[in-house]
């Protein structure tokens, strides 16, 4: 009944079914405006994403233009870098081998306010010829016009300044950024200025610290394809032993540990078995490690000078250099080395001390060790005699071949210490002490 009643009214009977599907239809609709919308977001950001993504594109083509010149930039600093570092390096060596690889310069300390108040004269005469001294032998007496000649590949008298003497020791400096090993001492008898010319004092620096101060220098001025690392390590060698002055000691009271040379077949050298080394990076942190090492360094007072080093320090810095673009490294060592005074037993007035006498005898018994050394090595001999003394062994790759040695010969200009400047030199005492000495 229900069914013939909807005909009559002359419609479709509205079925749960139809309006079901017509619910559907709108519903799709809906869902069909969202997805409309949706899609032209999805179009809008995908459109927005194209054009990101092409700016992207163009700017990382530009990055790459960029990078490219850079990179050839670089390559034209580097290979201009190599090549002028070649032909310094070059122009060095002639220069150094015109020189020789061994250079004698003599220091003159200046005369104390105590000497020259007593009316003392300098007993040196600077000769007119550049680089000759005359040492005279006597003040008065029969003898006065007695002297001798020495002659030096450069003089320093008196009046020079640290910078002077450094700007003598810069070339050897430089041999060491370009690879080759360097030892520079300082040699003479007590008080003659030794530990002034390598250390220096608080205000006026000496050798030691202009060399690190330069290095630092030339080496924060390296291309960024090439590194630099520098290490510093510190001993000294007291009665033929030798002492790491940067070692921790258990007890401020305990004394440093002796420490044992070897021989490495590998690099022909003698090392020091289980040495300090610490990494240096500017002149604030070197300062603070040469500090440590001198406050360790054994001193002892003798009646010449108070504060007389009766041992040898060496400082020394390994420079080890990286062409990261050529894959090259180089190493190389530069020892500083402040020698412990040269002055015979009696003028040190040691002699009735067993102590002294055994320090003096490993001093002079080194000292001509080295003196040894170099003579056999300006002779060309086959056979060097490193082994001698502890000093020349730990000095071995250092001292002959292509390495340089810069030799300060201090002299005390005064006249009660010509007998020992003569010493120094290589001659034997005048023959008459009265005779004014
Ligand atoms: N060129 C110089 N100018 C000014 N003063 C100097 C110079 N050379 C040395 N002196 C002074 O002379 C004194 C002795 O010098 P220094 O301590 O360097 O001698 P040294 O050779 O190291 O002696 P030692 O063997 O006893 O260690 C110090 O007071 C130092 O400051
Ligand atoms: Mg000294």
């Amino acid at each position: 009944m229900g069914a013939a009643a909807d005909c009559q009214l002359g419609c479709r009977p509205s079925s749960p079914l139809r309006q079901v599907r017509r619910f559907d239809t709108n519903a799709e609709l809906k869902e069909k405006d969202d997805l409309i919308a949706k899609q032209d977001d999805t179009d809008r950001l995908l459109v927005d994403q194209e054009r990101q993504l092409k700016q992207a594109a163009s700017r990382f083509r530009d990055l790459e233009v960029q990078m490219r010149q850079q990179e050839q930039g670089m390559k034209e600093v580097q290979s201009k870098y190599t090549a002028e570092y070649s032909l310094r390096r070059e122009l060095h060596e002639i220069v150094q081998e015109l020189r020789g690889n061994i250079r004698v310069l003599c220091r003159v300390r200046p005369l104390k306010p105590a000497e020259y108040e007593n009316g003392d004269e300098s007993s040196i005469v600077y000769l007119p010829e550049e680089c000759k001294l005359r040492l005279t032998k006597y003040n008065e007496g029969p003898f006065a016009d007695m002297y001798q000649e020495f002659e030096f590949d450069h003089i320093f008298p008196e009046t020079s300044s640290q910078e002077e003497v450094f700007a003598a020791v810069k070339p050897a400096v430089q041999s060491l950024i370009d690879g080759f090993n360097v030892c520079i001492f300082a040699y003479g008898q007590t008080g003659s200025g030794k530990t002034f010319t390598m250390e220096g004092v608080d205000d006026n620096r000496g050798v030691n610290y202009r060399a690190l101060d330069y290095l630092f220098d030339v080496v924060g001025s390296f291309p960024p394809t090439v590194e630099a690392d520098m290490e510093i390590s510190m001993v000294e060698i007291y009665n033929e032993t030798v002492r790491d002055l940067l070692a921790e000691r258990p007890a401020a009271d305990e004394k440093l540990q002796a420490l044992d040379i070897k021989f490495s077949v590998k690099d022909n050298s003698g090392y020091v078995v289980g040495l300090e080394m610490r990494n240096i990076e500017n002149m604030e942190q070197v300062e603070g490690v040469l500090a440590e090492g001198h406050s360790n360094r054994a001193t002892a007072s003798t009646r010449m000078n108070e504060h007389s080093s009766r041992s040898h320090a060496i400082v020394s810095v390994f420079l080890t250099v990286t062409n990261k673009l050529e894959k090259r490294r180089t190493v190389s060592k530069l020892h500083l080395i402040d020698l412990a005074g040269s002055e015979r037993l009696s003028k040190s007035g040691c002699t009735s001390d067993d102590t002294r006498l055994k320090e003096s005898q490993a001093i002079n018994k080194s000292l001509s060790a080295l003196a040894e050394v170099i003579a056999s090595l300006q002779r060309r001999d086959k056979h060097i005699p490193y082994r001698n003394t502890k000093l020349t062994f730990f000095l071995q790759d250092s001292l002959g071949g292509k390495a340089k040695t810069l030799m300060f010969v201090n002299l005390s200009p005064h006249k009660t210490d010509v007998s020992e400047s003569l010493s120094s030199l290589g001659e034997s005492p005048p023959p008459f002490p009265s005779a004014g000495l």
